[in-house]
């Protein structure tokens, strides 16, 4: 676990048995399917939940998340784990087509209702389901508010993603994969689990590709890029080489290339030298 969310964890001491560190035995399947919920059910901060136990985000944190996402109207957003469905509901109200994925019935039901209400239902949609056992692939934004170890759980298959996909997280990271951004959710938001990190789901691009006049090897590790560019006989080694989902950007031999993943191809401009472009040679 990291510094941050033990610091995360042992911030929400002081708050209800959110602390019961959202790490709980697994609870039977609901007996009650989402449309027999009341519509007299509240839920309880802390609940327990399958994996993780339920808490609210809170809306100033909600906001940050979707900014950092830089959600449009032509994304469709995934929240993993939805619980009273706010986040798919904030996403909808901002004209994206929204998803939640819960496993407690009656906060799915709870989610429909409120949708219903907000008058986002056509665009705010939940199920309950286990998010371990959930194809969630066609998302281009991945919402959570998970565990640490339920975030690496997920990491390979977020990493699967079509290159591009923004994953936002509150509060917990990915381990290795570090954030490209970080944000606080201002002062609205009160002092715990009031931190999101962003990802965007990288291309995978490590290996050698062959160039006209040369060869890029490429070392990736998540977005980190380290590597080599053998071009004309000599040898010059990456430098600010990093990866942003399909964009790939580095320095080498004084020069600055910027380019594209396209149709298995990675094509683009090196600065003072025009078009360049290369195919996978392993
Ligand atoms: C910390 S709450 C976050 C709720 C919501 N995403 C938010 O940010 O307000 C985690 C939610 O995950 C749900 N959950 C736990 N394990 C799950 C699983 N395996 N599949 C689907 N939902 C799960 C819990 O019921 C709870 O509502």
């Amino acid at each position: 676990m990291t510094r941050l969310s033990r610091l995360a964890l042992a911030c929400a001491a002081c708050v209800l048995s959110l602390n019961t560190a959202l790490a709980q035995t697994p609870s039977a399947a609901p007996a009650t399917p989402p449309e027999a919920a009341t519509p007299e059910y509240v839920p309880k901060q802390g609940q327990q939940g399958k994996d993780v136990i339920w808490v609210p985000t809170q809306q100033a944190l909600i906001d940050r998340m979707l900014e950092m996402a830089g959600l449009t109207e032509q994304d469709y957003l995934v929240d993993l784990g939805s619980g009273d469905g706010r986040t798919v509901i904030t996403a909808a109200k901002r004209g994206a087509r929204a998803h939640g994925i819960e496993y407690n019935a009656d906060l799915v039901a709870l989610s429909q209702r409120t949708a219903r209400a907000e008058g986002v239902s056509d665009k705010a949609t939940f199920e309950k389901a286990d998010i371990f056992a959930s194809d969630f692939s066609k998302a281009t934004v991945v919402t959570l508010f998970l565990l640490p170890e339920l975030n690496i759980k997920l990491r390979p298959i977020l990493l699967d993603m079509a290159p591009g996909t923004r994953v936002v997280s509150n509060s917990f990271t990915m381990d290795e994969w570090e954030p490209d951004q970080s944000a606080g959710g201002g002062p609205e938001c009160s002092s715990y689990y009031c931190q999101a990190h962003a990802w965007v789901v990288p291309a995978k691009l490590h290996g050698n590709w062959r160039l006209a006049n040369g060869e890029l090897r490429l070392e990736q590790t998540y977005q980190k890029l380290e590597g080599t560019l053998l071009r004309d006989g000599q040898q010059h080694a990456l430098s600010e080489a990093r990866i942003d989902g399909r964009k790939v950007a580095f320095t080498a031999g004084g020069q600055r290339y910027e380019g594209e993943l396209r149709d298995g191809r990675l094509v683009g401009r090196v600065d003072g030298g025009g078009e360049w472009s290369a195919q996978r040679a392993s």
